[in-house]
């Protein structure tokens, strides 16, 4: 790193995402110089994805008890109750700091608008434009760090790797995809907000930037990781020959659809007293059962018995999207089956997003404090962004005004070319094994045969050729492994984790995985 050209500043953010913008914003205006560096635009986020909406206690008759009860149920046993108590108390806050902001939720009656969703016990689920609510978040923030003098925002950035020397970070490699030069960004702190990693599968919500680099990153350098078992599959995208896997936001069944088998049964009160509104996990399992027993069939969303004026005020991403495939969601069956979506385990911190490694923080998907637990209840995501990312600012305020450390020598660190490998086709067999061993259905023999193939892989790819191409490459090879060795280890069933071979949950498995290198 020696030669490469270095730019220095306060705070390194990667990604630009709810969290990412969200910490950029309120160290900005502490007077903090931050570079927000973003692997494609700053459009390409889950954040921008987001659908049914941002959770936040700020209803009359909803509580931030009520809140609490609801996530620790869905966490099924593993929530960290301290994380859990600061999400719920601190999220309205925050939200109301994004309203400050300008985002705009939709009302009703000149109060917010809630909707419900599954495993929540009363309706708390702000929304905005219907069903585009991240769309709009993401609006929001967009403008407010182009325009904030003290915000640096770096598109087709790509992070390599972090530059870590005797346990702390002193910043971050990145690749500027467009002149296709390296350049190191020295900080004071670097902040990992890169979201998750849904694209290891091969049917994802998530954009095509979600393959876990900054899990990969944090993990090379010697971060904690944790919970990486824990993955969760959303139940309902759309599932149509030559269609994207869409989202049909959980608000949808929030709002009263149901879910029916080939035959026409409405199946879920079969699984679970909440029925369609059951944990996500639950209504996963329930729906990949019935697709087994009739496998020509597939399982379908109804919305046909509500009122279609309510559908299509609340829906208008959905249905015109449904609509492009010829469905009209009023009155069709709406084919859907489940997919990737929101990485529950991640590097591990406290609760001021602080890693082990010092000076290297992590917020939003990327991030692992245990608020989850083993199963994220809907629509904590975002507000999850909003109340960790503050945390870091609030506890990194005195550092940036400090002298900058001196700059250790990394010379030697960046490795040799490794020979050419065909990383496209690497990339899919590995979609391809994630999806089939390593899915919402996993067992010893289909886990250690996926670890088997990632062995042989580890001998042809690292970070070496430092192309893009190369360097995603062997995070999404190395975050891969992770899920499957930390899958392989829990021999439990709980949450997004799932064992044929051990179906249920064992109370000597109330604990978490955590992982160094
Ligand atoms: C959805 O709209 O169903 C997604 C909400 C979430 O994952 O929290």
């Amino acid at each position: 790193t020696r030669d490469l050209p270095r730019c220095k500043t306060d705070y390194v953010i990667l990604g630009s995402g709810i969290a990412g913008f969200f910490t950029a914003l309120l160290a900005g205006r502490l007077g903090a110089g931050v570079t927000v560096l973003t692997k494609q635009s700053i459009l390409d986020s889950n954040t921008d994805k987001a659908q049914g909406g941002i959770a936040a206690a700020l209803d009359t008759d909803d509580s931030p008890e009520l809140h609490y009860r609801d996530t620790l149920l869905a966490g099924a046993g593993l929530c960290d109750r301290g994380a859990v108590r600061i999400l719920v108390n601190e999220g309205p806050r925050r939200v109301l700091q994004l309203i400050d902001m300008g985002a705009r939720f939709d009302v009703e009656g000149g109060r917010l608008a809630l909707t419900r969703e599954g495993a929540h016990s009363c309706r708390r689920i702000l929304h905005a434009c219907g069903d585009a609510t991240g769309a709009e978040i993401q609006r929001v923030l967009n403008q407010k760090a182009l325009a904030e003098q003290n915000i640096q925002v770096l598109e087709r950035h790509l992070a390599v790797d972090l530059l870590v020397k005797d346990n702390v970070c002193y910043g971050v490699l990145a690749y500027d995809c467009e002149t296709c030069r390296l350049q190191v960004f020295q900080s004071r702190a670097v902040v990992l907000a890169t979201g998750g990693l849904g694209q290891l599968y091969d049917h994802s919500t998530n954009p095509e930037v979600a393959t876990g680099d900054g899990i990969a990153m944090a993990y090379r350098a010697g971060a904690e990781v944790m919970d990486m078992e824990f993955l969760q599959f959303h139940p309902t995208v759309l599932n149509l020959p030559g269609a994207p896997r869409f989202l049909i936001s959980e608000a949808v069944r929030g709002e009263g659809a149901y879910l029916r088998n080939g035959r026409g049964e409405r199946f879920m009160p079969r699984y679970h007293e909440l029925a369609e509104l059951a944990p996500r996990d639950i209504v996963v399992r329930a729906i990949l059962q019935e697709m087994h027993q009739d496998p020509e069939q597939g399982v379908f969303l109804d919305l046909s018995h509500l009122d279609p004026e309510l559908v299509l005020h609340r829906f208008p991403n959905i249905n015109r999207t449904c609509q492009g495939y010829g469905l009209d969601i009023t009155r069709d069956m709406v084919p859907v089956a489940p997919a990737a979506h929101y990485m529950m385990g991640g590097v591990k911190t406290n609760y001021f997003g602080e890693t082990n490694v010092e000076r290297l923080y992590a917020c939003g998907e990327v991030a692992c404090q245990g608020v989850h637990g083993a199963n994220r209840l809907a629509s904590n995501s975002l507000v999850d962004g909003l109340v960790f990312g503050g945390r870091i600012v609030e506890r990194t305020a005195g550092l940036w005004r400090e002298p900058m450390s001196p700059w250790p020598d990394f010379a030697s660190d960046l490795p040799e070319p490794a020979e050419p490998v065909d990383y496209q086709l690497l990339q899919r067999k590995l979609q391809v094994l994630m999806s089939r061993y390593v899915g919402p259905l996993r067992n010893r023999e289909g886990l250690e045969k996926v670890l088997g193939y990632m062995d042989e892989c580890a001998q042809s790819v690292n970070t070496a050729a430092l192309t893009p191409l190369a360097a995603v490459t062997a995070n999404r090879l190395l975050v891969s492994r992770l899920v499957a060795e930390f899958a392989l280890m829990r021999t439990e069933s709980r949450g997004g984790h799932f064992r044929q071979d051990y179906p249920t949950p064992r109370s000597s498995w109330l604990k978490h995985i955590i992982l160094r290198k």
